[in-house]
């Protein structure tokens, strides 16, 4: 897709419960193939996780679309206090800060393969940013399968850098 094809964003809405559930779809068989561990989400549990989720106003999903047709999207939400730190300790390190909305999480971001390096993905997390800071956020954080290096690439071009690095395997 060339850099100047016009590229909308907007909120998903209930609406949009298939369009989206198809992106992610799309998004867990890139995963799988990427070698990533994790159990695959059947289509149907994925389905029924967003329904849960598309309407609530702590949670953001973006669509973007070329000429009209889906090409990506992002889920980003605020994580709760229970999900960060104990509320105390949260409260003893960042006085200054809303527990409740101080860090947002990017739970998923993709753009489909022939949409890809045409800054799509930097559109997408930065309007997911703008959304989450207006409701408090003052850092994000996301997780990246070792090797994805389009996706540490985009997240570091948001100044999200790698942190600690975990190791894990059958044994
Ligand atoms: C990660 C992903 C969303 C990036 O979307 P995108 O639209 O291609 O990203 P952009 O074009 O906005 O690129 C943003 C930056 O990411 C980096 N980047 C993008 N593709 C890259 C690649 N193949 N290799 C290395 N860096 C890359 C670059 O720094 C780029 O900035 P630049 O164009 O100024 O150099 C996309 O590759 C994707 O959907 N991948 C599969 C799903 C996935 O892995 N999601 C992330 C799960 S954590």
């Amino acid at each position: 897709m060339p850099h100047d094809a016009a590229l909308t964003i907007r909120r998903a809405t209930r609406d949009d419960l298939d369009l989206v559930a198809a992106l992610y779809e799309q998004l867990v068989e890139d995963q799988v193939a990427r070698g990533w561990t994790g159990r695959p989400t059947p289509a149907e549990e994925s389905r029924r996780y967003i329904a849960r989720r598309l309407h609530r106003a702590d949670v953001h999903y973006l669509v973007a679309s070329a000429a009209g047709a889906p090409i990506g999207f992002v889920e980003g939400a605020l994580l709760l206090p229970r999900e960060q730190l104990p509320v105390r300790l949260f409260r003893r390190l960042f006085p200054d800060q809303n527990p409740r909305a101080a860090l947002g999480y990017i739970h998923n971001i993709f753009v489909t393969a022939d949409g890809r390096g045409a800054g799509v993905g930097s559109r997408l997390l930065r309007e997911a940013i703008t959304a989450l800071k207006a409701q408090g956020i003052r850092r994000l954080r996301a997780h990246v399968i070792p090797g994805n290096e389009a996706s540490f690439g985009l997240f570091a071009k948001a100044g999200l850098l790698p942190t600690q690095t975990a190791v894990e395997g059958e044994v």
